[in-house]
């Protein structure tokens, strides 16, 4: 048994990969996440009151209370989640995202050290540092290609210039340090518990209560999706047996373009919610995402090869199953959509969440 520090656990990604560790490992928890507007208590309380589950409210960014938290818990290893996620939130206020992604993954990364630098030779040597991060580094591909481990970083926006920064930081502290550190970039994901200002559940609810579907542009961007588990146990896997290092990356094969993924929400809803059908009346073209990313695509080979991981889930099952989540769990999207979250948050840890 392990005790893993997850940052960022209350957020999309990383409270699936802390409902894994609990419901399918052995592995203890300690969530460590500052609860900014992504970050959602609730996604995990399925998981909160087993013993292994611990949360500390800390923002990565303050060096003494990540100090207390290593301190506190003694680790076996770190995966870094937390993060400014949302590329539009970057282009109106990049600050945040060079904030937290950059200095809180320095800040992090010293805390590692100076913990990992400390311990005995033995748990030194099953220590890792995890890093995840984005398939956006590499920029933007033109109609053929893919991205792979080997592909030159060339970030475009504000919020993958910060992600690629925090990468660059990451490598220097194996090389320089010998911190010992696995880094993998992913794909678009998809899933439960995703907040909505992110194209799918921003469709699904929008199309739900009769709202307009936004489509940058012509809809013909195209990103590569992943079921949000699958990126979970893909995370896992890395963490037990990847390369000191090494990046891995990680990608589900499924190329779509905005369009064709908005009219496959479309035609679910219409079978499982025909009293607004047809959906797909409401698709509305607006203005572009300032300098927009043409295409994404993951060679995600490597991972298959050395590690022998492959998604379970295909776009068609994964995407039904994200549209039934959200008809089902009405009082998770009321909780995140009202601000009701928030006095949650104050009422439970008499703190309240930090501020949008
Ligand atoms: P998210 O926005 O849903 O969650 C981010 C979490 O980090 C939230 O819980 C938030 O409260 C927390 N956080 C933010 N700033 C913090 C700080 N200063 N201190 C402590 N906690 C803080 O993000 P996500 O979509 O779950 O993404 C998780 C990670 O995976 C990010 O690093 C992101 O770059 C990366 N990633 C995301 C995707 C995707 O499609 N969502 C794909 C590839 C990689
Ligand atoms: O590729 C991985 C990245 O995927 C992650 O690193 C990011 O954290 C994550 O947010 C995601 O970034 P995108 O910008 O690709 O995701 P988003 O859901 O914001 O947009 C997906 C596509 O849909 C993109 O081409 C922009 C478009 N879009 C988005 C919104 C919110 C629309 O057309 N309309 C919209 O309303």
């Amino acid at each position: 048994m392990k005790k893993i520090l997850v940052t960022g656990g209350a957020g999309f990604i990383g409270s699936a990969v802390v409902r894994q560790f609990i419901n399918d490992t052995d592995h203890s928890v300690v969530n460590v996440d500052k609860l900014t507007y992504a970050g959602n208590l609730q996604s995990l309380v399925s998981v909160s009151d087993d013993p292994r589950y611990r949360f500390e409210q800390v923002d990565i960014c303050d060096a003494a209370e990540v100090a207390r938290v290593f301190r506190e818990h003694q680790p076996d290893a770190v995966m870094h989640l937390a993060a400014e996620s949302h590329v539009d939130r970057s282009i109106s206020g990049p600050a945040d995202f060079i904030t937290t992604n950059i200095f809180g993954t320095y800040t992090l990364l010293e805390a590692s050290r100076a913990y990992w630098s400390g311990l005995d030779a033995a748990r030194k040597a099953a220590f890792r540092f995890h890093h995840i991060s984005t398939d956006e580094v590499y920029g933007s591909l033109g109609d053929s290609g893919f991205f792979t481990e080997e592909t030159a970083y060339e970030p475009n926006s504000p919020y993958s210039a910060s992600k690629a920064s925090s990468d660059h930081l990451v490598r220097a502290w194996h090389h320089t340090y010998g911190l010992p550190v696995v880094t993998t970039n992913c794909s678009n994901n998809y899933g439960p518990y995703h907040f909505p200002e992110k194209l799918i559940p921003l469709v699904i609810l929008n199309a739900v209560s009769g709202k307009p579907l936004p489509i940058y542009g012509k809809g013909d961007n195209i990103r590569d999706w992943l079921y949000v588990d699958d990126h979970a146990r893909a995370l896992r896997l890395v963490l037990e047996r990847g390369q000191l290092g090494e990046t891995y990356n990680i990608g589900g094969w499924n190329e779509k373009t905005n369009l064709e993924v908005v009219q496959s929400i479309c035609a679910i809803l219409d079978e499982l919610h025909p009293q607004s059908a047809p959906h797909n009346k409401l698709i509305t073209y607006v203005a572009d995402r300032p300098g927009h990313d043409k295409r994404y695509a993951i060679d995600a080979n490597k991972i298959a090869r050395d590690l022998g991981w492959k998604p379970q889930e295909n776009f068609e099952s994964g995407l039904r199953k994200t549209v039934e989540w959200y008809l089902q769990n009405t009082e998770w999207v009321r909780g995140v959509t009202s601000g009701e979250y928030q006095n949650w948050v104050q009422k439970q840890y008499g703190v309240p969440s930090a501020e949008c």
